[in-house]
Formats: C-alpha cells, sequence, structure tokens
C-alpha cells in the first residue's frame, strides 16, 4: 500500500511524499500512527547531523493503532492502541542476557525493506520507528500496548521526550527525596525531567532557559525556581539558589556544549550530571581534571532515560489517568504532516513544548 510521510533525501530538505509500505513480516506489525510529536532529534537527522543514510523518514515519538499483525505475534493484537518505542531489547545480546536490557545491543526492529521510496529506495526511519507518516511497520517489540483512555497527542509523547525525561531522573541519575535538581534546556524532554524531579519529591527544582517563556512553562510541571541565561552566568545564579553549594543532581538537555559544561560546574559536592541532548558532529568538551576531580560525582550519559518500554510506557500512560502525569500541558497544538517546518521554527524561537502531529481530522 501506499502511504504519506516527511521524507529527506537530501540535507535540509524535508518533503511530503508518498511511499510504498509491505504487509508485516514475522514479529512485525503495521500501525496507523494517529499522533506523532515533533522531538528536537528528527531536526538533527533533517539537518545531517546525525548520519548521512539518506532517504530518512522522519519522526520517532509516535502512537496509533494496531491494524496487521505478522506471523508469530501474540502482543499486541489488532485493534490495540500502541506507543511505539525506538529502543526494543532482543533479551539475549551480552547486555540482555546479564540483566541490563536498557544497553542491549541488538535492538529489534522491522526488516529495513518493508518501507520504500517510490524509486525503490529503503527508507532509513528515525530510531527504527518512522512516525512523522500515517503508516509504519515495526518489530513487535517496538508497539507497546497502552489504555486506550489516553489520547493519542498526549500518549505519543511518551514514545520520546516524556520518557527519556522521566526515566533520566529516575532511573539514570535516581533522583533522591528531599534533593535539589537544575534542568538545562526546557523543552520536551527537559520539561519532563522537571516532571520527573516533582514527581520524585525533589526539594528544589531550577529550571534554566534562554526562553522566558519556556521558563514560565516550566512552572507549571514543578519547577521551583527559574534561571534566565541571558541574566547572567547560570552556574553563579543556580550557587546563589542553592546557598552557595550547587545542586546534587543536574541534567543537560539543550544538546550545547556549553550548558553541558554549566551543567557539570553547577553540581554541589558528590553530584550527578546527566547527559541528555545531542550534540553536533565533533562537540568537544575541555575537561579540567584536578576540578572534575575534587567535586567528585559523576557525569552519566541517558539512552531514552534507560527506560524499559514495556514496562514504563504503561505505566506513564497510567500515572496520566491518574492525574499526576501532566501531559495536556505539553501539547502546544496540533499540526499537520505539511508543517513540520513551522514546528522546527516554532521550537528554534523557543514558542513550543511539543507540536503534535495529528491524522484523521483531529487537527
Ligand atoms: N538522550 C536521549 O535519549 C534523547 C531523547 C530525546 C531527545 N534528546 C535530545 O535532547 C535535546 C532536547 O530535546 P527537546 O526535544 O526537548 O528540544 P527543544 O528544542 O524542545 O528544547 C531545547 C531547549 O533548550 C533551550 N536552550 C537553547 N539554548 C540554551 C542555552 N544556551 N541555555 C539554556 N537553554 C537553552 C531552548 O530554549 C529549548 O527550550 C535535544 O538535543 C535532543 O536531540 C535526547
Ligand atoms: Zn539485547
Ligand atoms: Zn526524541
Amino acid at each position: 500500500m501506499l502511504a504519506q510521510g516527511v521524507i529527506v533525501r537530501k540535507v535540509g530538505e524535508p518533503r511530503v511524499e508518498e511511499f510504498v509500505v509491505d504487509d508485516p513480516g514475522p514479529d512485525e506489525v503495521l500501525v496507523r500512527i494517529e499522533a506523532s510529536g515533533v522531538c528536537h532529534t528528527d531536526l538533527l537527522y533533517q539537518e545531517g547531523q546525525a548520519g548521512d543514510n539518506y532517504p530518512f523518514l522522519l519522526g520517532h515519538e509516535g502512537a496509533g493503532v494496531v491494524e496487521k499483525v505478522g506471523p508469530g505475534v501474540e502482543n499486541p493484537q489488532v485493534g490495540d492502541h500502541v506507543i511505539l518505542a525506538w529502543r526494543g531489547p532482543c533479551g539475549q545480546c551480552r547486555f540482555c542476557r546479564i540483566g541490563l536490557l536498557p544497553w542491549c545491543s541488538n535492538n529489534l526492529n522491522a526488516d529495513k525493506s518493508r518501507l520504500r521510496t517510490q524509486d525503490g529506495q529503503n527508507l532509513t526511519t528515525v530510531g527504527g520507528v518512522g512516525t512523522f507518516c500515517n503508516y509504519t511497520v515495526v518489530n513487535a517489540a517496538q508497539a507497546i500496548s497502552v489504555s486506550k483512555d489516553i489520547p493519542f497527542p498526549q500518549a505519543s509523547l511518551i514514545g520520546c521526550g516524556v520518557m527519556t525525561g522521566i526515566g533520566a531522573v529516575f532511573y539514570t541519575a535516581g533522583v533522591r527525596p528531599g534533593s535539589s535538581v537544575a534542568v538545562f534546556g526546557c523543552g520536551g524532554v527537559g520539561a519532563s525531567a522537571i516532571q520527573g524531579a516533582r514527581l520524585a519529591h525533589a526539594q528544589q527544582i531550577i529550571a534554566v532557559d534562554i526562553a522566558p517563556q519556556k521558563l514560565e512553562e516550566a512552572k507549571l510541571f514543578g519547577a521551583t525556581h527559574t534561571v534566565n541565561v541571558n541574566d547572567g552566568d547560570p552556574v553563579a545564579q543556580i550557587k546563589e539558589l542553592t546557598g552557595g553549594n550547587g545542586a546534587n543532581y543536574t541534567f543537560e538537555c539543550a544538546g550545547r556544549v556549553e550548558t553541558l559544561e554549566q551543567a557539570l560546574w553547577s553540581r554541589d559536592l558528590a553530584g550527578v550530571c546527566v547527559m541528555i541532548g545531542m550534540q553536533a558532529p565533533g562537540a568537544t568538551l575541555a575537561l579540567p581534571l584536578q576540578q572534575f576531580f575534587g567535586l567528585g560525582g559523576s557525569l552519566r550519559v541517558s539512552w531514552y532515560g534507560d527506560c524499559l518500554p514495556a514496562r514504563d510506557f504503561p505505566m506513564l500512560a497510567d500515572w496520566y489517568l491518574k492525574g499526576e502525569l501532566k501531559l495536556d500541558e505539553l501539547v502546544s497544538g496540533h499540526i499537520h504532516l505539511g508543517q513540520t517546518a513551522e514546528a522546527y521554527q516554532a521550537m528554534h524561537d523557543g514558542k513550543t513544548m511539543r507540536s503534535v502531529i495529528v491524522f484523521d481530522g483531529q487537527q
């Protein structure tokens, strides 16, 4: 069948195109996408900063309905509402075998030839998913069934930004109740880290951004203090807010070298700095090692918040339905497939938390 999606054949040139979608093979499922969040990472693919395996089918933060299942699939089932995951641990590699499933080195994906351009080229899907489109094929392990009560736009955000921010707090950093937290960059991911810190009962949650509107919105998710980088050195501002000490946990969610540096040096003794943002190719950090040693603690990279989608997606959906996890506030607006350029402009201008592409007249 033919589907419609945002395809990038050349750096910086996304186009809505029709492409070919095959039936799902063994252990695969065909999903009708109902909503897809516009995460910053797709822009990096679009701009040639995340590899050159063209053509790309953008989008990796989606939710939809299972339309068909391939041979051998027991879960999910046709009609299930699913959130798509960009990691599906294999259960058998050297990491999975010792229980470190979030680090799986052989994540399950659909066969790459299932999605093709009309001129016969296999599409590289972002994160092995592809959600800026109305249909995609993924491995069954990447399609996680959730309650039908959660609306698709809100559900889609769990598929990347929300899971990453919340998981970084609970699984990567292990934020303790009563602690202090600083979050650099308050987009979809950073706002979710702030929300995670609130759910973990951190005492002081400092939001750091350059856009005043983002800082205002950060308060909705749980920020107790805000730091506008334009008002002066954020490290000094954080020290001042924390009695001269710095924060116990810092999260870098802007994907910039200077924010990573600031996140490292705004820690208290033995503090944990979590690197979430994707850096540009060739980006490097000069690290004064004596000071780094003297401060103690750690710098940790968080992929996908060290999550296990099959365990965590239904749990986050449940938190939303209980009123504990704020997702409505994260959806800045609904857009059409052809409006991703505007969504990225609004993201760049600091005007959106998340634009969400919706299908089937939900616009
Ligand atoms: N590690 C992972 O698994 C993972 C998952 C999802 C996204 N990401 C990455 O996380 C980052 C954030 O993604 P997002 O979708 O939330 O992006 P976003 O563009 O919505 O948010 C980035 C925020 O950083 C702010 N910012 C920009 N410059 C700043 C500065 N100098 N100081 C402080 N704040 C600044 C922006 O105003 C914006 O609010 C991106 O690099 C993305 O690629 C990583
Ligand atoms: Zn594995
Ligand atoms: Zn993402």
